[in-house]
């Protein structure tokens, strides 16, 4: 199972009134998966089948079905992560541009694997082979929801040490978004969809 348990989701109730909001954007309800699945990560830092549970009492929909969208997309969760989430694309036009010797890079800067947090819960590397539709600027990751092209194993390393300094300058130059990616990485709004995504 992709999603562990988790306790009893708050954002329901605490968020009614975006719940509400977002329900009535969409004339079809299954249309609301994604950004009630956005809320329920905002909210716990990761999507627990409590959450896909919620989703679909509120919207009328199997807990199955908003399992299987929550699965197709890696930006979910399905389980407790570091406050920054590195997900590198493996899939065949990043491997072919040098995703292996990314990945590599990362683990060795990181002294982690693929699925696993650092031990002061602030970075947790994901490898993926679903691909973030980038294809033309691989090797291709993600930090949270903002996207870094053109990675070199040097860059991944600078990557590295940006986010554990907070350095804004040497997080945006190596951005797809530059500085409002940077800021919004860095800042309190990790978990959330920035406006410019
Ligand atoms: S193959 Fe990596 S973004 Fe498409």
């Amino acid at each position: 199972m992709r999603f562990a348990h988790g306790e009893a989701p708050t954002w329901p109730e605490a968020r009614k009134a975006e719940v509400e909001e977002i329900i009535a954007r969409y004339p079809d309800s299954r249309s609301a998966v994604l950004p009630l699945l956005h809320l329920a990560q905002a909210a716990r830092g990761w999507v627990a089948q409590e959450d896909l549970e919620a989703v679909g009492r509120i919207l009328g929909l199997s807990t199955a079905y908003v399992d299987s969208t929550a699965s197709f997309y890696a930006m979910y969760h399905g389980h407790p992560v570091g406050k920054y989430v590195i997900t590198v694309c493996t899939n065949l036009s990043c491997h072919l541009a040098g995703a292996g010797k990314v990945l590599e890079a990362l683990e060795k800067t990181l002294g982690i694997k693929p699925g696993e947090t650092t031990r002061d819960g602030l970075i947790t590397l994901e490898g993926t082979s679903e691909c973030l539709a980038a294809c033309d600027a691989g090797p291709v990751a993600q930090v949270n929801v903002e996207y870094f092209l053109r990675l070199t194993g040097a860059k991944a390393e600078t990557l590295v040490e940006a986010l554990r300094s907070g350095d804004t300058k040497a997080l945006a130059g190596l951005a797809e978004h530059g500085e409002a990616a940077a800021e919004a990485v860095l800042s309190a709004r990790v978990r959330e969809v920035p406006a410019h995504v």
